[in-house]
């Protein structure tokens, strides 16, 4: 199975800020479906900027389907093209990515850019695979949040990613929504990673969790199920919160988990 993404001790600080991704490594082969957990602040979407190219590391190394993906490399016209069509990044606020006067537009205007010919086929099949059919001729600024987030999706879609990077796709959904991006998901054949803060949700989102701490470093890689059991690093990342309370004279702790969404 070939590797799509390989960190080695990748580390990020912003410029005005402090540390915030801290010597990253792992791997994700062709096909897998990574979900990124961690708590607010603690690096996520960082991480999928470094593996969008939108930023570079400090430290440390990222290839691409075994090429090194730097500022230098992004510069060459070929690896670029190659590179901006197979990998793709939904945004967290997904605001960002709107800028077309349509819908239509909006689907269109990656496949447009990359000179493809089949542009109009690719955005009707996208447009219904993510239920924005009927509003391929709305402004796609003045579509609700939910809404906004199918559309800046399926603008991704269109482009057939091999790579998808998707940053609380989530969030704001309401259940039918959030069930359909799960199936979206899972019918899908690229190589996807999912950030989410939303325990309940991660086992649905993918297969192997990794676990960013608050210290910004990678707490555990693996299956989700038995980090649930491990109440202690589910701590550490603080993505459960205790409570005592008092019960026949005796003091008990209670753990939750945060559920945001
Ligand atoms: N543009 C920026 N300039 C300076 N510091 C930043 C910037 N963006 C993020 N940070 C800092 O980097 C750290 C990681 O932020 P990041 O946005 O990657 O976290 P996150 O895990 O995506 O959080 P959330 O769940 O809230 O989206 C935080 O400490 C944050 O304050
Ligand atoms: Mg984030």
């Amino acid at each position: 199975m070939a590797t799509v993404v390989e960190v080695e001790g990748l580390a990020y600080r912003y410029p005005e800020g402090g540390v915030a991704v801290d010597g990253f490594s792992f791997a994700v082969a062709e096909g897998e479906r990574v979900v990124l957990l961690g708590a607010n602040g603690s690096g996520k979407t960082t991480l999928l900027k470094l593996l969008n190219g939108l930023l570079f590391a400090g430290d440390g190394t990222y290839r691409y389907a075994g090429e090194v993906v730097d500022r230098h490399r992004l510069r060459g016209a070929d690896f670029r093209r190659r590179f901006r069509s197979e990998v793709g990044l939904l945004f967290q606020d997904p605001e960002a990515m709107l800028f077309n006067p349509t819908v239509f537009d909006e689907l269109a205007f990656g496949p447009r850019q990359l000179g493809l010919a089949d542009v109009e086929q690719r955005v009707v099949r996208w447009a219904r695979a993510a239920g924005v059919e009927p509003l391929l001729d709305r402004p796609p600024v003045r579509l609700s949040g939910g809404e906004k987030k199918r559309v800046a999706l399926a603008a991704l879609l269109v482009l057939e990613p091999r790579l998808l990077l998707l940053d609380e796709p989530t969030a704001g959904l309401d259940p039918r929504s959030t069930g359909w991006l799960i199936d979206l998901l899972q019918g899908l054949e690229a190589t996807v990673i999912t950030t989410t803060h939303n325990l309940s949700l991660a086992s649905e989102l993918g297969e192997r969790t990794l676990l960013v701490g608050e210290d910004h470093r990678l707490l555990a890689d693996g299956p989700l199920e038995p980090l649930l059991a491990d109440h202690d690093r589910l701590l550490a990342a603080n993505l459960l919160h205790t409570h005592r309370h008092r019960h026949d004279g005796e003091v008990h702790r209670h753990y939750h988990l945060h559920d945001w969404d």
